[in-house]
């Protein structure tokens, strides 16, 4: 099939990208033109596992193009899919801008039927304003195309973008039009082969369940990082608490870590979105708002835990910082709460040796003038003479470090760690004063106890 997609982030370019993987001829289009000259000379403005290679095969196959010809690009496609961005304004509410910018393009330019399926995030009428834009263009020019309008909001995660895409777990279709809908279907057949996972519905039902979905996954995370703060007052342990409730069915082991805050270009700006729609419609969404209440606050507590371990005064201090993105396997730095500390790092007169797997160079692009950061060739590089280490992504290359080279590098054997890698009580027994979210603090007492628990080796000897 003839397919165009509209938008080359991270949405648009793993759509593209995995249709043309199935066959179909699939051209891209993006309105930033140092993006389409960088995708035509074979490189990859994002950073997604497996994308690189399968860009590169697709067009080598000729099967994906890209261009910034908006005329070429509504002529290609009997399907057009909208993957722009749309940010939040001031007030929380979705910027359609682009959106409507993408609907305006394909009203001045078609002239068969289209079928324009929208897959960014849009609040619940979106789909009628497109159609709306889209009319009126046709009208400007006296042309009487038919064109149908189709929800298709995206699931994909990001750092495991292809596998969702090439194996969703549903695809959630809002189609009111049968032509299209059978376009759809025959499109998508093979994304859902061993079992049909196409759930078609209405636009309106289509476009809120993008929103349902992400504000019951930002709840259980605000839930968690909450019950994780009062676990940790309360001598409890979150990731024992988190294995005894997941083991119920009903909440599952999903999606229950606590840790910094949710952070990323969806759940933040979707929560407030969809606030912002209730409220227009003279409804209070409590729940969620406490959830991004909650979330702000949760940003904040690895940087209380260092204020309170170095009585307020960061001045002149030195900290080693292992993750930049939000989450491990992307360089999305949208929102990432690695931003928040290192903004307060700096205004405190601190200074941060950084370390990303991929998302240093994005760092550099969205803090340009962070004087006080630089970064670091690898994990180890960036502990020398660092005061203190902070987690703040879960990256794997984190998980299993040597705990006794670490020791030797950082000036002070001390760990904040947003991510709960590591066990206290070993890190206890490596001698580290350890500060993770929602279990036993190790600070230096009970350091001196650990160690002396510990079989000298004098008595093993004698043993
Ligand atoms: N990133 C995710 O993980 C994710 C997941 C699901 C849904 N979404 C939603 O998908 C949408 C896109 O998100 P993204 O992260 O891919 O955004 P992005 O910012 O990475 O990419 C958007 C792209 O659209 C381009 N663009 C803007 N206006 C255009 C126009 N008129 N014509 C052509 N190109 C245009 C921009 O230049 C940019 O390259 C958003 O609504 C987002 O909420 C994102």
């Amino acid at each position: 099939m003839k397919v165009t997609v509209i938008g080359s982030g991270y949405v648009g370019l793993v759509t593209a990208t995995c249709l043309a993987e199935y066959g179909n001829d699939v051209l891209c289009l993006d309105v930033d033109v140092s993006k389409i000259e960088l995708l035509n000379q074979g490189g990859v403005p994002i950073y997604e596992p497996g994308l690189e290679e399968m860009i590169k095969r697709n067009r080598a196959a000729s099967r994906l193009r890209f261009t910034s010809n908006i005329a070429e690009s509504v002529a290609h496609g009997t399907i057009q899919f909208i993957a722009v961005g749309t940010p939040p304004n001031e007030d929380g509410s979705a910027d359609l801008q682009y959106v409507v910018a993408a609907a305006n393009h394909i009203g001045r330019h078609m002239n068969t039927y289209k079928v324009i399926v929208n897959k960014s995030t849009v609040p619940v009428g979106t789909g009628d304003k497109v159609r709306a834009v889209i009319a009126a263009q046709l009208t400007l020019r006296g042309l009487n195309a038919s064109f149908a309008v189709v929800a298709n909001p995206e699931f994909l995660k990001e750092g495991a973008a292809i596998d969702d895409f090439m194996r969703p777990d549903r695809i959630v279709m809002g189609c009111e039009d049968e032509t299209a809908s059978d376009l759809l279907h025959a499109l998508y057949a093979p994304f859902v082969r061993n079992h049909d996972r196409i759930l078609l519905m209405d636009i309106r039902s289509a476009e809120m369940t993008k929103y349902a979905a992400n504000a019951m996954l930002a709840t259980r995370i605000s839930l968690m990082n909450e019950l994780a703060n009062l676990a940790e007052i309360l001598g409890a342990d979150i990731e024992l608490v988190r294995k005894g409730i997941g083991a119920d069915p009903r909440i599952g082991y999903h999606f229950l870590y606590a840790g910094v805050g949710y952070g990323g270009s969806c759940f933040p700006k979707d929560v407030q979105a969809l606030q912002r729609t209730a409220n227009e419609n003279g409804i209070q969404l409590r729940v969620l708002a406490a959830v991004e209440h909650a979330n702000l606050a949760q940003k904040s507590v690895i940087i209380h835990k260092i204020k309170q371990r170095f009585a307020g005064n960061l001045a002149g201090m030195h900290f080693a910082l292992w993750g930049l993105a939000f989450k491990p396997n992307t360089d999305d730095m949208r929102d990432a709460p690695s931003r928040v500390l290192i903004e307060y790092l700096l205004a405190q007169g601190a200074t941060i040796a950084a370390y990303d797997p991929v998302a240093m160079i994005e760092a550099q692009r969205v803090m340009p003038h962070a004087t006080g950061l630089r970064y670091g060739e690898g994990p180890q590089a960036v502990l020398k003479q660092a005061d203190a280490l902070v987690v703040m992504t879960e990256w794997k290359a984190f998980r299993s470090p040597d705990f006794a080279e670490m020791k030797a590098l950082l000036s002070q054997a001390i760990i904040f760690d947003g991510r709960n890698l590591y066990e206290p009580q070993y890190l206890a027994k490596q001698g580290f004063e350890y500060y993770p979210i929602g279990r036993e603090q190790i600070y230096p007492a009970l350091i001196a106890r650990a160690l002396m628990t510990e079989p000298s080796e004098q008595a093993l000897n004698l043993a």
